[in-house]
């Protein structure tokens, strides 16, 4: 009896950590590189069957075959701004697994990086928003054809920290993953009558074949990105965590998880909490609160003897900025005291 209870139990566990996906299928766009590939190799371990839908038919079918022949994987030509192939793709899939539980649209371009509005092209940013904004509402379009008279089903987009707050890219690109969250609210709160949830997840800046052709050639060798990725790291708040790409596929892997039956409509920072401090003004603060706490004691040691003074202090501003709490505390604790 006691054996049988320990196998069930290890049996459990297997399926709670390894196969958190058994029996579901997944569509990737953009699972040839970078974040996708990273997707699709978790998802694949962790018991889907993955189809890769891209325009780098090469780099797809290098991936099925370092899978293996046993693998539950395909992969099928996909320009994510047509609705043709998307609509294709969606049916590849169905035919060749008999349904999707999980569409990810994780296709993008990043546009160019160091156009300002003097520069930009509207060309461009059209090309930028027809694979980032129009391959996302494809590919939540014709998911969802599928996923409707099913009553289940999850979606997932691929967002940016650029979708949150400006000044992390381009443009088109900022304007494009800002889009994409909107989206993202909009079949939620649409598609949740049916029991499909609608997520969308940001990372910050990752190594991939997006982000890493901004740098030049001599820039890209494994020591000198390891720096690059630190000054990063630095700013993403979060000490000690250089973002990969599988750390994105983890995230991804919750929200197609059961484990996040309950969770729509979200969208998943994966930054290191890059998000929620203003670094530029937490530097220029400490500097201030540095000078502003000398400024002070030493403005109180001649206005104690005259019983006078006026001192002023940028408490209030710090106050509205996550982690700068307990500094403005003690400077608030300081004026009272005078
Ligand atoms: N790398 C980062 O720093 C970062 C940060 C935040 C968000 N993102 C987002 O993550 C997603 C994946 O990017 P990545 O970093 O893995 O870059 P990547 O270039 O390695 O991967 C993008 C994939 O999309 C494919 N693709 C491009 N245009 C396509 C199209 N028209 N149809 C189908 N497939 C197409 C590419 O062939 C490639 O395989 C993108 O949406 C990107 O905006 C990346």
């Amino acid at each position: 009896m006691a054996c049988i209870q320990a196998i069930a139990s290890v049996t459990q566990y297997w399926v709670l950590v390894w196969q958190r996906l058994e029996g579901k299928v997944a569509l990737i766009t953009g699972g040839a590189s970078g974040i996708g590939e990273a997707t699709v190799r978790l998802f694949i371990k962790q018991g889907a069957k993955v189809c890769i839908a891209d325009i780098q038919d090469e780099l797809g079918e290098q991936i099925l075959k370092s899978l293996g022949s046993g693998t539950h994987a395909r992969f099928i030509h996909c320009d994510v701004s047509k609705e043709d192939d998307i609509s294709k793709a969606v049916d590849f899939t169905v035919e060749t697994f008999g349904t999707i539980d999980i569409m990810v649209n994780n296709a993008g371009i990043i546009g160019n990086m160091f156009a300002g509005i003097k520069e930009a092209d509207l060309q461009e940013l059209k090309k930028v928003f027809e694979i980032n904004v129009d391959g996302v509402f494809l590919g939540m379009k014709h998911a969802a054809r599928v996923m409707i008279p099913r009553g289940k089903g999850s979606i997932i987009s691929t967002a940016s920290l650029a979708g949150i707050v400006g000044g992390q890219g381009p443009i088109g690109y900022t304007g494009s993953k800002h889009a994409v969250v909107g989206l993202t609210k909009s079949m939620a709160s649409e598609l949740g009558k049916h029991g499909i949830r609608v997520n969308c997840l940001s990372p910050a800046a990752v190594p991939s074949g997006l982000f890493l052709p901004l740098f030049p050639a001599w820039l890209r060798k494994a020591a000198v990105l390891k720096i690059s990725f630190a000054v990063i790291g630095y700013y993403a708040n979060l000490k000690g965590v250089h973002l990969e790409a599988n750390d994105v596929a983890e995230a991804m892997l919750f929200l197609a998880s059961d484990e996040a039956r309950s969770v729509s409509g979200l969208n998943l920072t994966v930054d290191g909490g890059q998000t929620v401090v203003n670094n530029p003004l937490r530097l220029i603060l400490s500097i201030m609160r540095w000078m502003g706490i000398l400024g002070i004691k030493h403005a109180a040691r001649v206005m104690i003897p005259r019983g006078k003074g006026s001192i002023i202090s940028l408490a209030s501003v710090a106050s509205v900025i996550g982690g700068m709490g307990p500094h403005t505390c003690q400077r608030v604790r300081e004026l009272k005291m005078l």
